[in-house]
């Protein structure tokens, strides 16, 4: 078994452990982590369960955001860089740089990775809305058969589609409901199943993370799915949500539980928080990090959720800019919400 100051001079090798304190030396000159030195990924992997984040691939060459996504995360996904319209802009002018920047780095630190997402209404290449029925399905299959197939064996899981199911209830009216039908969720996980047989498939979206009329909409149409035998294995709970604004935690524990009867995984996938509300600065990060440890919480305690991954780490690099709803300020600096999180992981 590893001792302590051996595990602790191995994770210095691999950029050490960060925090408000540093590693300080012993008097034998070797440097032991602080007891609070405790990571997201390792209290993560002492449960079982992933702690991931969204990265940009253009911010990888940044070397503390390279060094805090190695320190504390255990999982990747691609903010935008698998989505269709990245890839394919032009008919047939495919383009993987940004995501092969993402998987490569995401294997040379062997990390467990998502690709997100094949099948997304809000980054469709816009040359497809013109074609014919035929040619709109060869294009489609062409996409997730390339897209699963060139990183077979590298990414764990892939969001197959995304947002399907319309804030109404029913299924989303998008281009490819439009011309395929309701048929293209099934079509579009079969294809990915044959493209890459190891890899989890998932249906994600958001504002069903509770109890309402759209997360019913999401379980009928897993429940649908499974029934008919289409290979889905898992369902992401986006979780954008806010301090004044998240669905209770008996509503997000009840709703895991359903899916998870169905004989699928679920996962938190987008998660962050933005910073709303009443009162000074200090109550709203208090706040948030109650939201945090609140809904992190709910999937430590679900056997079936298999972790959490946040929509980025920093609030100097997040699709909701101004609203600082992640774990690190803009200077990586861990906010309140970091240890509302820990303290999830770690059981608190
Ligand atoms: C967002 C990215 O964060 C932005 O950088 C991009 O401009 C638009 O997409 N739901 C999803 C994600 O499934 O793909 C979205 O990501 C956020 C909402």
């Amino acid at each position: 078994m590893m001792t302590l100051l051996a595990l602790s001079a191995s994770l210095a090798a691999c950029g050490g452990i960060a925090g408000p304190v540093a590693p300080s030396p012993t008097p034998d000159g070797v440097n032991v982590p602080p007891p609070a030195g405790v990571t997201l990924r390792s209290a993560a992997a002492s449960i079982g369960k992933l702690v991931g984040a969204a990265v940009k691939s253009n911010l990888l060459a940044d070397g503390e955001y390279s060094r805090v996504l190695r320190q504390e995360f255990n999982y990747l996904t691609a903010e935008y860089e698998l989505k269709w319209d990245v890839i394919e802009p032009r008919m047939g002018r495919t383009d993987y740089s940004r995501g092969d920047a993402i998987v490569s780095f995401g294997d040379a630190q062997r990390l467990r990775m998502k690709g997100h997402a094949l099948i997304w209404h809000e980054s469709t290449p816009s040359w497809v809305e013109d074609l014919p029925t035929d040619a709109f399905r060869a294009a489609l299959m062409a996409h997730i058969r390339t897209t699963v197939g060139r990183y077979r064996g590298r990414l764990a899981a892939w969001d197959v589609v995304n947002e399907a199911v319309s804030d109404g209830g029913g299924l989303r009216d998008s281009v490819y409901q439009r011309k395929l039908g309701n048929g293209y969720i099934a079509e579009a996980f079969r294809e990915a199943r044959t493209a890459d047989p190891s890899a989890l498939l998932f249906y994600n979206d958001y504002g069903a993370e509770g109890l309402n009329g759209k997360s019913n909409r999401v379980y009928e149409l897993v429940r649908d799915l499974k029934a008919a035998g289409v290979p889905i294995d898992g369902v992401g709970l986006q979780m954008h949500v806010g301090t004044t604004s998240r669905p209770s935690v008996a509503d997000i524990a009840a709703n895991m539980r359903r899916l998870a009867a169905l004989g699928v995984v679920v996962t938190i996938s987008e998660m962050d928080v933005v910073l709303n509300g009443p009162g000074s600065q200090d109550e709203r990060l208090a706040a948030q990090r109650e939201v945090y440890r609140d809904i992190v919480g709910v999937c430590v305690r679900e056997p079936r959720c298999d972790g959490v991954t946040f929509w980025g780490f920093t609030d100097g690099h997040t699709w909701l800019p101004g609203q600082e709803p992640l774990l690190f300020d803009a200077q990586y600096g861990r906010k309140p919400a970091y240890s509302g999180v820990l303290d999830a992981l770690l059981g608190r």
